[in-house]
């Protein structure tokens, strides 16, 4: 087997929000391909990071009251351990904002500079006046110039799906502060990828791509290429451009370079050479595998940073679909926008990366998690089909043979057929087309099951004398599984760790030379998967709903990030506003917007931390009366629980103001 070198990674994820089902399709895909590399003896790295930079994170941050290096470190922790229950097993995963980043960032756009591949001019922009900064499309909202529907962003309409910009738009407010925005001058950096054009040209059409990437591409190359506008103006959280000061790099320019940098992080730990996979001619392969919605930034802006900047282009791009849950894109009403974290609180992590698996293919085909199917294919065929072997070999093999195989292979016809299907298996694995792996392997647990169902050894074990067949057929049947387990392995990685444990075997390489077991003592059987039990989905859904609920209730007054619902007035009249009396206002540690208060709402005391400590002073509070939202169910926060809502109205920073009640309201008061 030649030894390969290969660098493998995943899109980065973004640092404000919780990985989901739909993120695990392409770290699962990617974690099963790595594994496999890996199990046939090539050398190959998986690395990833958090991105952490842009407007959404600043926001966030602001909003939970917190710097957004806390955010990201915070999010950061809870990503990695999301992956690590999951079995995505990176080598290094790191983050955006680190100094290795900043570092490769900056050389890039320097040599891309020095090279004449930037340019700068003055665009204008819309700007809120009162957060004192500019607004992208997403930020900016009003009616739709062709239907007039209310509360629509800058970029085109829900309703009727007009595309317009946001100057079109009709009263148009700054979803952050509801200001009106006014036009702003402002000198922003380019890249100018038309210098790229003949390059891009020929590498889209070398080999590195999917067809129906291609076939995009050639598209948009036939469109021709415009400049990429590269920088951003403060406040935002990222890199400032090196000479030019208040410019920050747009987050989508040093997020590929969070590639390089979690690498390099890794060489620094590893001592390994980082030239030998990113320097021109490095004979290292380097594949990236993303959703098909960001095949524009990796396979344009990204080989074309990498070429102006003198580093290797990257071997291929793997694209793949999104998911779907049930037949419809994941809905927080009706539960299906699963998190990770969610679905690890009741199901065996396995069972999902089968299901993938089982349904991944090497084109960017959407993917759908149908959870009847999903029962029945993991009970079917892991469940059924492949641990079942184990379960019906190994209790004779402990009761009557006290854990030692046989001294003889009786089936080496059936062994070699399992061995020789090694190279199909691992053609399908390494081709990405994992469906069709799993198919295989499915049909050699058939032959092993359909072995086991001819030969009967609960009926051998009842006859006088067929001891040595009976210990022949049963260890038949856990060679054969042993074969089975190496090949999901992949897949399946705790169910294999504990396949070689119980087999009592080193972990199993790539089984193409693979020999039978023949006297081999192995340990106590364990059970080695259950079924998927339907309540435990159900409990998901259940629990996914939740989280809507507890997401359309978060704090949104301030800072907000745009509000894009309407409410009935039902949900309105939910609401228990109450007068409450400041009895308490203290300083949080470790916090920089959040004030801790002790508020009387009539029958009871509560604590609740409020983001407008850019206005108040604790001194300033105590005494005061305040409107609250009184039945919002308590939150978690990183410095307590909440437990309800101070109601506050303006811009944000000084002006920020809880509510004046009239002379005469006490504590407790309801408000409507
Ligand atoms: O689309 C996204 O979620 C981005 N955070 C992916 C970045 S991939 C890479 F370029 F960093
Ligand atoms: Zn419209």
């Amino acid at each position: 087997m030649s030894n390969r070198k290969i660098l493998v990674t995943s899109a980065l994820p973004y640092a404000n929000g919780p990985i989901h089902l739909g993120h695990l399709v392409e770290y699962i895909q990617t974690d099963i391909w790595v594994r496999f590399q890996k199990q046939r003896g090539n050398l190959c790295y998986y690395v990833c990071a958090d991105d952490t930079h842009g407007t959404p994170i600043m926001l966030k941050a602001d909003r939970d009251g917190i710097t957004p290096e806390e955010l990201i470190a915070a999010v950061g922790k809870e990503h990695l351990a999301d992956f690590t229950e999951f079995g995505v097993a990176f080598d290094n995963y790191h983050s955006t904002h680190s100094e290795e980043n900043k570092i490769f960032s900056e050389l890039i756009y320097e040599r891309l500079r020095d090279a004449g591949h930037i340019s700068s001019r003055s665009i204008t922009q819309a700007y809120d006046p009162v957060k004192n900064m500019f607004l992208s499309d997403r930020f900016i909202k009003g009616e739709c110039p062709k239907c007039g529907a209310a509360d629509q962003y800058g970029d085109g309409c829900e309703v009727c799906g007009a595309t317009y910009s946001p100057t079109d738009l009709k009263n148009s407010v700054s979803a952050i502060s509801g200001a009106k925005p006014i036009d702003k001058d402002s000198v922003h950096y380019f890249f100018d990828l038309a210098n790229f054009t003949d390059m891009l040209r020929s590498w889209t059409n070398a080999g590195h791509l999917q067809p129906e990437v291609r076939n995009k591409l050639a598209e948009w190359l036939d469109g021709g290429l415009q400049q990429w506008d590269i920088s951003r103006d403060a406040p935002y959280f990222g890199f400032e451009i090196p000479d030019a000061p208040g410019k920050y790099f747009y987050v989508w320019l040093d997020a590929p370079v969070g590639y390089m940098a979690s690498f390099k992080n890794l060489c620094d730990k590893q001592g390994l050479d980082f030239n030998e996979f990113w320097g021109k001619g490095s004979n290292a392969e380097l594949y990236h595998f993303i959703g098909k919605d960001i095949i524009y930034f990796h396979a344009l802006f990204w080989p074309a940073m990498l070429t102006g900047a003198h580093f290797r282009t990257p071997s291929a791009i793997f694209a793949h679909g999104f998911l779907t849950v049930n037949g419809a894109k994941m809905s927080k009403s009706r539960g299906t926008f699963i998190k990770a974290r969610t679905y690890l609180e009741h199901l065996n992590p396995e069972y999902l990366r089968y299901y993938f698996a089982a349904k991944l293919s090497s084109s960017v085909d959407d993917l759908d998690l149908n959870f009847d199917d999903f029962t029945q294919r993991v009970n079917s065929d892991l469940v059924g089909k492949v641990v079942n072997i184990a379960s019906r070999c190994s209790g004779f093999i402990a009761k009557r043979f006290n854990n030692v195989l046989s001294e003889h292979n009786a089936e080496p016809g059936l062994f070699e057929e399992f061995v020789n299907a090694s190279q199909q298996i691992a053609d399908f694995y390494e081709a990405r087309e994992f469906g069709k792996a799993m198919r295989e392997i499915m049909a050699l647990a058939d032959k092993a099951n359909q072995y086991i169902d001819e030969k009967k050894p609960w009926l051998i074990a009842k006859e006088e004398g067929k001891d040595q067949e009976l210990h022949d057929v049963c260890s038949v049947g856990i060679n054969l599984f042993r074969l089975l387990a190496a090949y999901l392995s992949p897949v399946l990685p705790v169910l294999a760790a504990n396949t070689e444990e119980y087999l009592n075997l080193k972990p199993q390489t790539w089984p193409t030379q693979a020999t039978p077991l023949i006297a081999h003592t192995i340990n106590a059987f364990k059970p080695l998967m259950t079924r998927v039990e339907p309540d435990k989905i159900a409990a998901i859904i259940e629990a996914s709903k939740e989280n809507l609920e507890k997401t359309a209730d978060a704090p949104k007054a301030l800072n907000f990030e745009p509000i894009a619902d309407t409410i009935e007035f039902d949900d309105f009249a939910k609401l228990d506003l109450r007068i409450a009396k400041i009895i308490k206002a203290e300083h949080v540690e470790g916090a920089e917007k959040l004030l801790q208060l002790t508020v009387d709402i009539g029958d009871e005391t509560r604590n609740i931390f409020a983001g407008i400590k850019s206005a108040y002073a604790p001194e300033d509070l105590e005494g005061r009366l305040t409107l609250v939202i009184a039945n919002l169910a308590p939150r978690k926060m990183r410095f307590g629980v909440s437990e309800g809502m101070v109601l506050a109205a303006g811009p944000g920073g000084k002006d920020i103001w809880v509510l004046s009640p009239d002379e005469g309201a006490v504590a407790g008061m309801r408000v409507k």
